[in-house]
């Protein structure tokens, strides 16, 4: 089963501020809902308490070491593998959605990169990680124009991921 990865970055590669998203940009969060919808979000514990819900029209499944972490409108799990086989038994599209932490973790098991490039120098501390762009194929991309402009960029692995969490 194919996993992808979803994201939002600056110019100068950051996603976060704190726990904030520090842009808006108009009509650009429609982009993330129009990809994910029907699908299993997967995200760290800091974006889902972020967020303060589970988005409607799909299953969101967080990841935390904290045992005693849970909530009604999630699936908690202890790492990326687990949450990787759960996501699997839910047989939808599989999205990791951040935050800065889960995206670095699971780069390396993705075989689809949604980003979209907000064109913007932003001030924040979360950053997306290095992104081998040797290793992906640009398949699609769709310039915005907006509040501030941004690009939305799909890429797909060139090679056979590693089957270390191979679903
Ligand atoms: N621009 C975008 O597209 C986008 C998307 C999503 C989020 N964000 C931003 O990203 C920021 C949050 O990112 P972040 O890096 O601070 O946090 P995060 O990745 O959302 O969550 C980190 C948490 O995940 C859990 N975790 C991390 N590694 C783990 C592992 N190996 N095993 C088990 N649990 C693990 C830990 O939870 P516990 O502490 O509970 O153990 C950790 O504190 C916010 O600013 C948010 O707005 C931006």
């Amino acid at each position: 089963m194919n996993i992808s990865m979803i994201a939002a970055r600056s110019l100068n590669g950051i996603i976060g501020s704190g726990d904030k998203i520090p842009w808006k940009v108009r009509d650009e969060q429609r982009l993330f809902k129009k990809i994910t919808m029907g699908g299993t979000l997967i995200m760290g514990r800091k974006t889902f308490v972020s967020i303060g819900k589970a988005l409607p029209g799909r299953d969101t499944i967080v990841i935390s070491r904290n045992k005693n972490f849970s909530s009604d409108h999630c699936k908690v799990c202890p790492s990326l593998q687990v949450a990787f086989a759960e996501a699997k038994k839910l047989a939808k599209s599989i999205f990791v959605a951040g935050g800065g932490e889960i995206y670095k973790l699971a780069l390396p098991f993705v075989k689809t990169v949604h980003i979209s490039t907000i064109e913007t120098q932003a001030q924040g501390d979360i950053y997306f990680p290095d992104f081998p762009t040797k290793d992906f194929i640009l398949i699609e991309e769709r310039k915005f124009e907006s509040t501030i402009n941004y690009i939305y960029q799909r890429f797909e692995r060139r090679n056979q991921i590693t089957n270390l969490y191979k679903t």
